[in-house]
């Protein structure tokens, strides 16, 4: 490969607290204490290593979500590394993974094209209550093409991370919890199994934050780091005469082939959404709000952006950004049926793909090395759908096409209720095994999480 010698990161996981709610103090898990935790702004083909401290009082996993990562890096949820001072004697080792004792050295190629990845907890059982108390940030790459256009940047490029959290009396995170007031969810009849949803929401842990922003194009690169929620974002007003204003240039994988105008954004757990929004179309000293339309009462409001002054503005948004070359069906060797559902085990409600639940021991898939292989995804439910190691192009949903936010490189599909899609991935990359899952986190630890290996 391509990758140089590049940098290193230290980051602590530690218990920190933060004044998130005015007047109570909460406590969280964060890396280096932050939530979310250092961005780390990173170049495509220079080597990322990331030593990765514990002192949590639980073990912890680190995964790097859309990494093309090789599988001893990857964060196999049993790859655990066990807290600084864990006690060795009493400390359950998990299910013979590769368990490393207060530290363990993530190493990155960063070989992949420029995208917004993040890194999260991915611990076998407990990555919802682990990313809940914060263990979510965000790792960037760009590359050479991405930094030859004229898009916005710099300080007019902005991440923003969105998590629904809720809070008891004293400030301290309320898990699990149930969002009330959520009434969208078709066929949701017991607590909890639309996921834990909190009645706050936060932009890069902040409830219900404004920014100011110049009368200009911004680049917002949005990430759903939330557990369950599923976001549909609208900007009220919208400007003046602009019925889509979210102009979308990049998604999981990074940059689309071309521009694509949406009125409203739709964003499932794990799923990054960039687009370039032009404020010029607002007048200075205007407020417009970016609003949740899945959401009723708190969880409608998101944000709210406050234009201040007219600026001058060299960006714009080229008609073509990069070169996605479509994965040819015809080259598909493999077929493959995946079945998301609900059902019981041993008298316990769970959540399977194709009746299992997730074993360390079994393979859902064997995929070769370099395969195309064409998956038919199945869910009795709202299933963002999320595989490891590689990305992945929709084919269609039903009879019908790709949906309006499945272009470009994915690594989450929004599978909705009663539904069949297909998603087509070219299995390249090390050898091993990695695992595909379901985002919904509590539908993750309550094992829909399936093995794939690599031969
Ligand atoms: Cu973002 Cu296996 O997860
Ligand atoms: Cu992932
Ligand atoms: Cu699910």
């Amino acid at each position: 490969s391509s990758t140089t010698t590049g940098d290193v990161y230290e980051i602590t996981q530690k218990v920190a607290t933060a004044e998130i709610l005015d007047g109570v103090k909460t406590q969280l898990w964060g890396y280096d204490g932050l939530v979310p935790g250092p961005t780390l702004m990173t170049r495509r083909g220079r080597r990322v290593t990331v030593r990765h401290r514990n002192a949590l009082p639980v073990p912890t996993v680190v995964h790097l979500h859309g990494g093309h990562t090789p599988p001893e890096h990857d964060g196999y949820p049993t790859d655990l590394i066990l807290p600084v001072d864990a006690d060795d004697a009493t400390t359950e080792h998990g299910h013979g993974g590769r368990v490393s004792h207060g530290e363990r050295v993530y190493e990155y190629d960063n070989d992949q094209r420029a995208a917004t990845l993040w890194y999260h907890d991915h611990r076998m059982d407990f990555t919802g209550p682990a990313v809940w108390r914060g263990l979510a940030g965000l790792h960037i790459v760009t590359d050479d093409e991405e930094q030859a256009l004229p898009l916005p940047d710099g300080d007019r490029d902005l991440p923003l991370v969105l998590m629904d959290r809720s809070f008891e009396a004293d400030g301290s995170l309320a898990y699990p919890s149930v969002d009330e007031t959520l009434t969208t969810t078709p066929g949701v009849s017991e607590p909890y199994e639309a996921g834990v949803l909190g009645d706050v929401i936060l932009v890069n842990w902040t409830p219900w934050p404004f920014y100011e922003v110049d009368a200009v194009r911004y680049r917002l690169r949005f990430l759903n780091a939330s557990n369950a929620r599923r976001f549909r974002l609208r900007l009220d007003p919208a400007p003046d005469g602009v019925t889509e204003p979210f102009v979308q240039i990049a998604s999981d994988g990074g940059l689309l082939a071309a521009p694509i105008a949406h009125p409203h954004l739709d964003l499932a757990s794990a799923e990054r959404q960039e687009v370039v929004v032009d404020f010029s179309g607002y007048r200075a000293g205007q407020r417009v709000r970016l609003v949740n339309e899945f959401g009723g009462g708190s969880t409608r409001r998101v944000m709210e952006f406050r234009v201040t002054r007219t600026a001058s503005d060299d960006s714009t948004v080229p008609d073509s950004l990069s070169t996605v070359e479509p994965l040819d069906p015809a080259a598909a060797t493999v077929e493959r049926d995946m079945v998301f559902r609900s059902q019981a085990i041993d008298g316990q409600r769970g959540w399977t793909i194709n009746g299992e639940p997730f074993s360390v021991d079994s393979a859902h898939a064997a995929p070769k090395q370099g395969a195309v292989e064409i998956w038919h995804l199945y869910g009795d439910f709202h299933h963002p759908i999320h595989l490891h190691l590689v990305h992945f192009q929709v084919l269609g949903r039903g009879t019908k096409r790709p949906g309006r936010f499945d272009h470009g490189w994915k690594d989450t599909l929004d599978l909705r209720p009663a539904e069949q899609a297909r998603i087509i991935a070219r299995f390249d990359g090390p050898k091993g095994t990695y695992v595909f899952h379901c985002h919904n986190l509590e539908h993750e630890d309550m094992m829909m999480m399936g093995n794939f290996e690599v031969t």
